[in-house]
């Protein structure tokens, strides 16, 4: 990566999750000067935060939860461009209040952060959306790659309770919307089910994805196929849509589609001492989507076997792998359906 010339302040909300930890690890690495929001600031979970190379000169931590726009207007103010990253993701579906959990966050919280970047007045905003705004589409023709045309049909996401999905769709569309008047551009990036290594402390939800195949105790899986990409590539895809001043609109944000028995034979081929999934059942879902736009933004991803063993020594040197550690099971194995097929 090249240095950015002078120095430019960004800000980046939820600073300390997963995502948001590697995209601060990059633009601290470029050169940046960095705000980044956080619900806690004294959290030991955000500590990995301050030990990055070049955060005790160029990082500052903001308290700010999402729906406080105070807090965000503080954050933001005097940045050039703001990394819209923070939103809760369950680790399961049934969420007992989604429209306080889930969906108030991602859409207030959306429209507080971008009514914070219109006052700081900011050139450019990146907000991270996913691909569950995507695939709840029952119109999109089944043999043709979903793309950034393809939208998810919020009463689709309603009716089989997709709250997460409900939000990030509701989010990403009203931000698209927000860009056609805002005097800044606004770039949305939809990744898929995001694996690779951990900054921070804590389990995420996405990494339950690899962790509970390698933890053991599932005795049959549905052979699904699912979308993955590394969390060091859609930070850099972060960057690149920031960037870039071609960066237009929406971006996917997918590298590799796995089914489930070849993602635990990878593994197994790897690191045969796992307790995996015994046996596998057949079914008739398939996933196309393509990322040739952020290709063609000059997006580049790793092979899936350096995320896989970039992770798994995570995992081992952090003891997530250790029995008395219960972090449950991934719903990103069983989610609902996420094809045309519904
Ligand atoms: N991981 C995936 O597979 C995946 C796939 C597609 C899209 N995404 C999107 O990528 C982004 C980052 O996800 P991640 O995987 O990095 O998740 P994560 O590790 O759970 O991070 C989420 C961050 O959002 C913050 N947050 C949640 N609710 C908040 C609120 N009300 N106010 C302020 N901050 C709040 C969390 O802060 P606390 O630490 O205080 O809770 C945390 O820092 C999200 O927008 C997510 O929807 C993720």
């Amino acid at each position: 990566m090249t240095e950015v010339e002078g120095k430019q302040r960004v800000c980046v909300t939820g600073a300390g999750g997963y995502l948001a930890s590697w995209v601060i690890k990059f633009l601290l690495s470029k050169g940046y000067m960095v705000h980044g929001t956080v619900r806690d600031p004294g959290d030991m979970k955000n500590a990995h935060l301050t030990k990055l190379e070049n955060a005790s000169e160029n990082l500052q931590l903001f308290k700010a939860d999402l729906l406080d726009y105070e807090g965000l207007c503080a954050a933001t103010d005097g940045c050039t461009g703001v990394f819209h990253v923070a939103c809760p993701v369950p680790a399961r579906s049934n969420v007992p209040n989604p429209e306080v959990e889930l969906i108030e966050p991602a859409v207030t919280g959306t429209r507080n952060v971008l009514n914070a970047c219109t006052k700081a007045k900011v050139k450019r905003v990146v907000v991270v959306s996913s691909i569950g705004a995507v695939v709840f589409n029952r119109s999109w023709p089944k043999d043709r790659p979903m793309d950034e045309e393809c939208w998810s049909e919020t009463e689709l996401c309603k009716a089989v309770q997709e709250y997460y999905c409900l939000g990030k769709t509701v989010a990403e569309s009203e931000a698209l919307e927000y860009a056609k008047s805002s005097e800044f551009s606004i770039i949305t990036v939809c990744p898929s089910i995001i694996i690779g290594p951990l900054l921070q402390p804590t389990m995420n939800a996405s990494s339950l994805f690899l962790l509970t195949l390698l933890k053991g105790g599932i005795e049959s899986l549905e052979n699904k196929a699912r979308p993955v990409v590394d969390v060091r590539d859609v930070a850099e895809a972060l960057l690149l849509a920031y960037e870039k001043p071609e960066a237009k609109g929406r971006y996917i944000c997918t590298s590799y589609v796995i089914r489930m028995q070849d993602l635990v034979n990878k593994l197994k081929s790897l690191y045969p001492n796992y307790n995996y999934p015994k046996s596998f059942t057949a079914i008739e879902e398939d996933v196309k989507m393509s990322s040739e736009k952020l290709q063609n933004l000059g997006w580049k991803y790793r092979p899936l076997d350096e995320t896989i063993v970039d992770a798994v020594k995570r995992y081992e040197e952090s003891g997530f792998l250790s029995k008395d550690q219960d972090y449950g099971t991934s719903h990103l194995l069983w989610p609902r359906k996420v094809s045309n097929q519904l």
